[in-house]
């Protein structure tokens, strides 16, 4: 009997999402004979029942276009706003999924889609998810689609920025996205041999980074390239940050947690914009004139590179096997040169950030680079 598969994409869209739709659908069309339903705006589609059917049309001419054919949300199955309400909508979801008669799911996501599709699976549904983010920050993955594309964006925009820096003799602060992890700044930082990178596991302390760039200057470099990862913090704050988390480990109530992870939300909401005081803080301690460039939304939008499309169709493609071998509740990532399968329960909730002691760190600092530590 043909099988029958349903496919979402949710979490931030990231350049590589229809080239992973097209290799799974194509495959699993053509080469296996399912039939394959796509849901709409990720979780939101699959809870409220909007579908396109993803046919050898849909599939066709979007291997090289950016963002998704599906549409996405960040709405997590058993958290959806329904008519300015937070609803529980888990249930409605394995209803619709069992009213397509789906044999599994594919859900496409970073992170976050990790968990909520690992709730469905303890719902008794059939899961395979793929790796998607420019964070590249997934647990049980070398690398996510979407990073490769944003780095070289992320690179870009530092060579631009050099030829404007020194012209002005100026220090420039760019910052780039990358959630919690710094992945995309050190790899962008070592690209686009920037002087300063700063990365959310390594607190900073700004009067080293003032003593690199003066440093600098001293040997006649009157131009500084800082690149901060939108996640990374000073000494003082991340001190912040552990207390607050061990406050919610260790409240005794539900109450005492929730009120502790609303602080620390509330902390994170308030720090989004930090490098605009450390731009300001680099000026005055360098008597140097400082800019700051956000690259923002740029990262992640338009055509991917040719590494995402190639990675992002294999992944579509094998995912097509995996289904047809029934192998549920994983997530297809990848190691070393080779394509594996992370049971769906050790990838979930496990952020995978840049080790103290991975070899780019030491790499960089082998070239001068400073961590602001
Ligand atoms: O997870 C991808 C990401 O682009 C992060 O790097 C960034 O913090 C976040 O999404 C931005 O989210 P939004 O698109 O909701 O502003």
């Amino acid at each position: 009997m043909a099988q029958h598969i349903g496919v979402l994409t949710s979490g931030g869209d990231c350049p590589g999402l229809n080239a992973a739709i097209r290799g799974l659908g194509k495959a699993a069309r053509e080469h296996f004979g399912m039939r394959v339903v796509g849901f709409l705006n990720g979780f939101r589609g699959l809870a409220l029942d909007q579908t396109v059917e993803l046919d050898g049309q849909m599939l066709s001419g979007i291997l090289t276009d950016g963002g998704t054919i599906l549409g996405t949300s960040r709405d997590k199955p058993h958290r959806m706003n329904i008519g300015g309400k937070e609803t529980d909508m888990t249930d409605a979801i394995v209803e619709n999924y069992q009213k397509h008669h789906l044999d599994a799911l594919v859900c496409i996501g970073g992170g976050g889609t990790q968990k909520n599709a690992l709730k469905l699976v303890e719902r008794g549904l059939n899961v395979v998810t793929l790796p998607k983010t420019i964070d590249n920050d997934i647990s049980l993955t070398d690398r996510t689609f979407g990073f490769d594309t944003a780095l070289q964006i992320a690179t870009e925009a530092i060579d631009r920025l050099h030829s404007t820096a020194t012209s002005h003799e100026r220090v420039i602060v760019l910052e780039v996205m990358g959630h919690r992890a710094g992945w995309l700044a050190l790899e962008a930082g070592i690209a686009g041999g920037a002087d300063v990178v700063l990365l959310p596991e390594i607190p900073y302390d700004v009067s080293k980074i003032a003593d690199a760039i003066r440093r600098r200057t001293q040997g006649g470099k009157r131009f500084s390239i800082v690149v901060v990862a939108e996640g990374a913090m000073s000494a003082s704050d991340a001190r912040v940050v552990d207390e607050l988390v061990k406050e919610r480990d260790l409240a005794d109530s539900k109450k005492a947690r929730s009120e502790a992870k609303e602080k620390l939300r509330k902390f994170h909401d308030e720090h989004v914009g930090h490098t605009i005081r450390l731009t300001k803080s680099l000026e005055a301690l360098t008597g140097q004139e400082s800019r700051l460039t956000i690259l923002g939304h740029l990262q992640r939008g338009g055509t991917p590179s040719a590494a995402d499309r190639v990675f992002a169709t294999w992944l579509g493609t094998r995912c097509a096997e995996v289904l047809h071998e029934r192998n549920y509740g994983v997530m297809l990532g990848l190691a070393g040169n080779a394509l594996r399968l992370a049971p769906l329960h050790e990838v979930a909730g496990n952020t995978r950030l840049v080790p103290l002691d991975h070899p780019l760190i030491a790499s960089a600092r082998l070239v001068g680079t400073s961590f602001g530590d």
